[in-house]
């Protein structure tokens, strides 16, 4: 069982050398990949970084090469990066840039391929499918990059995506990984906490982002985490909002909006409602709800307070509020 996954391993490490090898030397690479990535604004020492490669817009070009090269079509076909159908064998990434999604330790576990432009015909994304060594919900995009500085800030970036943990490592903000389109899981959270009680989510500024937010609020809140939240305007994403400012414009931007999850969520009543008095009583019961996922006693008590202040209500009724949520628990 070791063996087999050392295969796996080292067939996803052959394919992440190809992929970074024909970004670079080949003219398809140059011409197609390697442009792509630096309109992103990404230099060429994150390119290697991070070590972005590109998929040739053929068949079986990888399969061919790998197999060639001694690589067994059975583990090809485990890590998905060959799709054998009817005895016939094709790439599973073709004309796309590829991500190579690495381990704590940095060994390759799978690859996230971005077709070029926005074509809304194909899927925007391509992911290695689940494999032995490939768990989705287990591991964190960037985590191999920042775990370093995830401990000595205290603090840990959550993003959705691949490109904004590149870009907002690129200018310099390196405490940041990214759940990459899968919702959060508990799995995710804890590899985090072994190296910050304190997570900063930062979603994009659409309303599945915020709806992803919402819902990762109550999962690190039970885990014991400290969680704050920070929006970007509407059509922003992190990648999009570091590329067009600088590293100063970012950390200021980052401090001044940084909410933590009762003020977010206080913030969003706001503005979805002039005043109605049934919506802020909604409001007030989502933001116990929350509290109440909270494994420390004492923590609860001094959100219970910060909610009680925010929202204008006696604490004596969020506390039996509390209660009731903690009783239909047990
Ligand atoms: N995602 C995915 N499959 C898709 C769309 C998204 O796996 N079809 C994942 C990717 O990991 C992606 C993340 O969800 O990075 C966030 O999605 P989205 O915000 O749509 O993409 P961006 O990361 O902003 O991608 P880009 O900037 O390249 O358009
Ligand atoms: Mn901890
Ligand atoms: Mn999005
Ligand atoms: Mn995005
Ligand atoms: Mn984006």
């Amino acid at each position: 069982k070791a063996d087999a996954r050392e295969s796996l391993y080292l067939v996803s490490e052959y394919a992440n050398t190809y992929f970074q090898k024909i970004l670079h030397k080949t003219d398809q690479g140059q011409a197609i990949g390697l442009s792509y990535f630096k309109e992103r604004g990404f230099t060429e020492e994150t390119i290697k970084k991070f070590q972005l490669g590109y998929a040739l817009d053929e068949w079986q070009a990888f399969t061919d090469d790998a197999l060639k090269n001694g690589y067994s079509i059975e583990f090809l076909e485990k890590t998905g990066l060959t799709i054998v159908k009817e005895e016939k064998r094709f790439d599973r990434f073709k004309g796309r840039v590829m991500f190579p999604i690495h381990s704590m330790s940095g060994r390759i576990l799978g690859f996230g391929g971005r077709i070029l432009g926005n074509d809304k015909k194909a899927a925007k994304y391509l992911n290695s499918p689940e494999s032995d060594i490939y768990h989705k919900s287990k591991i964190l995009y960037g985590l191999y990059f920042a775990k370093q500085a995830i401990a000595k800030e205290d603090n840990c970036y959550l993003v959705e995506g691949y490109t904004d943990v590149i870009q907002f490592y690129q200018t310099g903000i390196t405490n940041v990984v990214s759940s990459s389109g899968t919702a959060l899981t508990p799995e995710q959270i804890r590899l985090i906490n072994r190296l910050t009680n304190n997570i900063t989510v930062l979603f994009d500024g659409d309303a599945a982002g915020i709806r992803a937010s919402i819902r990762g609020i109550d999962l690190i809140l039970e885990q014991g985490m400290n969680v704050k939240v920070c929006t970007f305007p509407d059509g922003e994403d992190p990648d999009s909002f570091a590329k067009s400012n600088t590293l100063e414009e970012i950390s200021n931007y980052l401090s001044e909006n940084a909410k933590d999850f009762i003020q977010f969520k206080a913030s969003l009543l706001v503005k979805e409602s002039d005043n109605d008095p049934i919506k802020k009583a909604e409001t007030i019961r989502e933001i116990v709800n929350s509290i109440s996922k909270i494994p420390d006693q004492i923590k609860r008590e001094v959100y219970i307070q910060e909610c009680a202040r925010i929202m204008d209500i006696s604490e004596e009724v969020l506390f039996s509020t509390l209660a009731q949520i903690h009783k239909k628990d047990v």
